[in-house]
């Protein structure tokens, strides 16, 4: 994985007196002054008298995302001092685990080279102590594994670094407990973000289904089962094998189990695996494919999710579910007209081969269904209508009420931006209306087409309680770095499915 070697602690030590290399200081957007955080103010007293202006003259503000980086001269112990501005505090005058993730985000980049580095950005909850570790762990994430050697030592290099994490806390169990799972939790979205980021070329069905196989087999605990396309035929996996049949490179399912032995509750996850979305024969304008390689972002994280929760060692079984195609465009692709039978025996009537993706789903759905779990969330990079609704930062949330507003809740906790959208009743009526098959799969309305994708897989839900994540927007970031958000891949959807499973955990 293309994280830097970095070794993390958490310290208690004072960022005035600290010996490593740089300091990096979480200053907040005061309303008249920078506003220095308890915990740094050592250093902003170790400058005395010549603090104040000299942040002035270099136009400091402590806005969001603002890094000044300054040769400290003898009044601090680091030779380097990196302010990374907080934003604006809340009315009680604290910061938000999302303002210090995302400074914590900056703060990684702004010093490539150091060979020890110490974080004093507010840390002294242990919710901030995880939005600290995870916002450093994921700011640095850069994916470097296809650029010439030549290129990756040219500048960016990163030797092997210390980098220690000042809190208030840090002897205190729960804030240990944090930091070290913060590390987990940000390794798994780095994880994800690396799949995503490779080439589609180079993640085929097969070979992602062999790097699924070959992580769990790493991880203490998740058994791992792949199903090969003569697998998926005798199953009668309908959907996964229409959809890859266009491609050279034959679909897969992967099905992954946590089963601890005093599991509290059980969930299915199902992710959407389409390593390449060329559109198939509906085929797609080359701008919109340009990004598709990400279409399998909700496979990633379904799998790295699983493999966190493990790790974690959370009391909650585990089912997740993956199935993966290429979508191509040859003669043998599926086409407009075609009748597809999904495992469990329903029929679908095809129009839209750019509607791919509720075609895989549709049968990793019954299965999972099989395993009678406690509820199924599925997450995908289902559709453009999603991002053309909500954004590409914010994720849609549809499906049974219940499990949506939890999913909104963990959302809340693991920093992510998602938000309800609904299933309107009439959307039962356009997805019953082919005229030869069971249902319909796309009817060429565009209006509320991420709402009819939702409605369409809750047909193979088999009535339990279930989400689906619409992901389409925040999966891939196509612009710069910012906070802990890195470019590519972001691996969102991780996080939230994490903590979802935490809070299960503690249900009675
Ligand atoms: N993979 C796309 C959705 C997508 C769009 C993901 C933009 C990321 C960014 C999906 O398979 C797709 O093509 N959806 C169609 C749905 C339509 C055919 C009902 C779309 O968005 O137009
Ligand atoms: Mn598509
Ligand atoms: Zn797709």
């Amino acid at each position: 994985m293309t994280l830097p070697d970095i070794t993390y602690t958490l310290r208690t030590a004072s960022p005035a007196k600290t010996r490593a290399e740089a300091v990096v200081v979480g200053i907040g957007q005061g309303a008249k002054d920078v506003e220095v955080p308890a915990g740094a103010e050592d250093v902003k007293a170790a400058y005395g008298r010549r603090w104040r202006g000299m942040l002035a003259t270099l136009g400091v503000s402590g806005k969001a995302g603002e890094v000044t980086r300054l040769p400290a001269g003898n009044e601090i112990g680091a030779q380097l001092l990196v302010l990374v501005g907080l934003g604006k505090p809340g009315a009680d005058g604290t910061y938000t685990s999302d303002a210090v993730r995302r400074a914590a985000g900056a703060a990684a980049r702004s010093v490539p080279n150091a060979t020890s580095v110490a974080v004093a950005v507010p840390a002294d909850t242990p919710d901030l102590v995880r939005a600290v570790t995870e916002g450093y762990v994921l700011g640095g994430y850069t994916y470097a594994a296809y650029k010439s050697s030549t290129a990756k030592s040219g500048g960016e290099s990163n030797g092997p670094n210390d980098v220690a994490i000042l809190s208030s806390i840090a002897r205190r169990t729960d804030a240990v407990t944090a930091f070290e799972e913060a590390q987990i939790l940000a390794q798994a979205v780095a994880g994800t973000r690396e799949w995503v980021n490779v080439p589609p070329a180079d993640l085929t069905p097969p070979a992602f289904a062999d790097a699924i196989t070959h992580v769990a087999g790493l991880v203490e605990g998740v058994e791992a089962t792949v199903y090969d396309e003569e697998q998926l035929a005798e199953l009668g996996c309908g959907g996964i094998l229409a959809v890859g049949m266009g491609s050279a490179a034959a679909p897969r399912l992967v099905e992954l189990t946590y089963s601890p032995d005093d599991a509290r509750g059980h969930i299915a996850l199902v992710g959407k695996g389409i390593t390449f979305d060329s559109g198939g024969l509906t085929i797609k304008p080359g701008s919109s494919m340009s990004t598709m390689k990400s279409d399998m972002a909700g496979a990633a994280a379904v799998a790295q999710a699983t493999f966190a929760i493990a790790r974690l060692g959370l009391p909650v079984k585990v089912s997740a579910f993956v199935p993966m195609a290429e979508n191509m465009v040859s003669g043998s692709s599926y086409r407009p007209g075609d009748v597809v039978t999904h495992y469990g025996g329903t029929t679908v009537e095809v129009s839209n081969m750019d509607a791919e993706g509720r075609m895989v789903l549709a049968d990793a759905l019954v299965r999972a269904t099989e395993v009678s779990p406690d509820l199924i969330i599925d997450v995908a990079t289902l559709t453009g209508h999603m991002v053309m609704a909500l954004g590409d930062r914010v994720s849609g949330v549809l499906g049974s009420e219940d499990v949506v507003d939890r999913v909104l809740a963990a959302a809340d906790v693991a920093g992510e931006q998602m938000w309800p959208m609904p299933i309107p009743e009439w959307m039962d009526e356009r997805i019953r209306s082919s005229k030869v098959a069971d249902l319909n799969q796309h009817d060429w309305i565009r209006w509320g087409g991420g709402l009819y994708a939702a409605a369409f897989l809750r047909e193979f839900t088999g009535g339990l309680p279930w989400a689906h994540l619409d992901i389409a927007g925040p999966s891939f970031n196509s612009g710069g770095a910012s906070g802990h958000l890195t470019p590519g891949g972001t691996g969102v959807a991780v996080a939230t499915l994490v903590d979802y499973v935490r809070e299960m955990a503690t249900d009675q």
